[in-house]
């Protein structure tokens, strides 16, 4: 696996590199979910780049920037194992040129609510640095987690608008979790062991819900309830939103509404750590 730092560099690489060319933009502290992003695009991609690049402009929290795990050697390791041809590590100044006016790209109304009214800013600065990334390394595809079920439909609003721009197919892969049910996370290892057993009770909750509306629950109202009740057993974790909307607008379902089809997502904090997690609940849902 090669690994380069300049635009310059990759520029060069791009020259000689075979199509499909698969990304998988990350920030780093790779784990086994990024490993399946890459497995992903091994499997239907003759090269493989990986980015990482901490990119400032998505963190509302100086604090939580300056304390994102920075682990470059061991990333490489994860991927090359995992099937990378290339590794992009860029500085600030190769993303954001100091001489270069920055625009800011629309992250669009699918970030209005959610994660957008909770951090604002944040999917502007994904939108952004996604743009810049697809610029630079003009994928054929690229491979984003349902874990960040909004970052997903905010990345695949945009890539619809990139009109002027060779077209590139947004690829879904499902979340990877612990043998728990934790959704992997880079943030998980700032846990306590007292927080990583509160954690496990978001995906018990998620669960929670889902198993109420297969057994008769029908109302926002109800499903909120169900997964609402597996949380309180847990005072470890404050909770930040839980959210039921409608999949497709991610629009805020009424507590009067029947539930057909619906995106639970739970955003709590424990240990100072945000965690975030998300399930399709109802007709195209797994059980
Ligand atoms: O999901 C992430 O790791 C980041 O938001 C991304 C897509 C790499 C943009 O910085």
């Amino acid at each position: 696996m090669q690994r380069i730092q300049s635009r310059a560099e990759l520029a060069a690489a791009l020259n000689a590199a075979p199509r499909p060319i698969g990304f998988v933009p990350t920030m780093g502290a790779l784990h086994a979910g990024h490993a399946a992003l890459i497995r992903a695009a091994r499997a239907e991609c003759a090269t493989v780049i990986v980015s990482i690049y901490v990119n400032p402009k998505q963190f509302t929290a100086a604090t939580d920037l300056a304390a994102y795990p920075r682990t470059l050697d061991a990333d490489a390791t994860l991927a090359e194992a995992s099937g990378a041809d290339l590794l992009f590590h860029p500085s600030d100044a190769e993303i954001y040129p100091p001489n270069e006016v920055v625009q800011t790209v629309d992250p669009g109304p699918l970030a209005l609510r959610l994660e957008g009214a909770a951090r604002p800013g944040h999917f502007a600065g994904v939108a952004t640095v996604v743009s810049r990334l697809f610029d630079l390394v003009q994928p054929d595809r690229a491979y984003f987690g349902e874990k960040d079920a909004q970052q997903l439909r905010v990345v695949e609003w945009i890539t619809a608008r990139r009109t002027s721009a060779p077209p590139i197919s947004i690829r879904r892969v499902p979340t990877v979790r612990d043998t728990d049910g934790l959704a992997l996370s880079s943030r998980n290892a700032r846990l306590s062991p007292a927080g990583r057993t509160a954690a496990a009770a978001i995906p018990r909750a998620l669960k929670a819900a889902h198993d109420a509306l297969a057994h008769g629950a029908s109302t926002v109202a109800q499903i909120r309830a169900a997964a609402l009740h597996l949380l309180s057993q847990h005072p470890e974790l404050t909770l930040e939103y839980l959210d039921v909307a409608d999949p497709l607008t991610l629009e805020a379902l009424p507590d009067d509404a029947t539930v057909n089809e619906a995106l639970l997502t739970i955003a709590v904090v424990v240990d100072d750590v945000r965690l975030l997690d998300e399930r399709l609940l109802g007709e195209r849902s797994a059980s």
